[in-house]
């Protein structure tokens, strides 16, 4: 992971790098068996050079709490590791050149569970044509691992009624990961 977080520590492979303050490789525990992927730095983890540090980040620590997790028990990661500015969409060839990284962090880390926050991690890790009002909550399995999108914590500070719908799909994140601790009991 260390390794990892050099190579995009002085990444230039898009033109996000000219604006960033900090890169954001991501963080947390690297024996997880569950990641959280966003969409890309805000304006306070571009200058922390930390994910989810500012208002969408405090709401994801309150949605861990909800399911018994904290920031030691998972990984944080987002599609790019640059501030877009303005906090724009990532554009298409931005993500697809950043991506590698994220594909290396999934190879070290190996997780269970993969949720994404939102439908930009959603349509770049499980399937483009993605939409998180419809899609949230479905469970996905592939290559072993399971694939879950939820609306990314900004989109509920947006808009609260959609925070009934983000708490089922919480509950079933647990769910999962205890159905996932008891098998690994046997
Ligand atoms: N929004 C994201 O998608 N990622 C962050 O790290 C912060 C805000």
């Amino acid at each position: 992971m260390e390794a990892i977080k050099s190579a995009i520590s002085v990444c230039r492979k898009c033109p996000l790098y000219s604006t960033r303050h900090n890169v954001v490789p991501g963080e947390g525990n690297i024996h997880t068996n569950i990641m959280f992927v966003g969409e890309g730095p805000g304006q306070e983890e571009d200058k922390q050079g930390r994910p989810f540090v500012g208002p969408a980040g405090q709401l994801l620590d309150k949605m861990l709490a909800a399911i018994n997790l904290d920031r030691t028990k998972v990984y944080i990661a987002n599609i790019v590791k640059c501030r877009p500015p303005q906090n724009r969409v990532p554009e298409e060839e931005e993500a697809q050149l950043c991506l590698p990284y994220l594909r290396k962090q999934f190879a070290v880390i190996k997780p269970q569970i993969v949720v994404c926050l939102g439908s930009t991690a959603a349509r770049y890790i499980i399937d483009c044509n993605i939409r998180i009002t419809r899609d949230r909550g479905t469970w996905y399995d592939k290559m072993g691992c399971s694939f879950i999108a939820t609306y990314h914590p900004s989109a509920l500070l947006r808009d609260p009624e959609k925070k009934k719908d983000a708490w089922e799909d919480m509950k079933s994140i647990r769910e999962r990961l205890d159905l996932i601790a008891a098998q690994s009991d046997k």
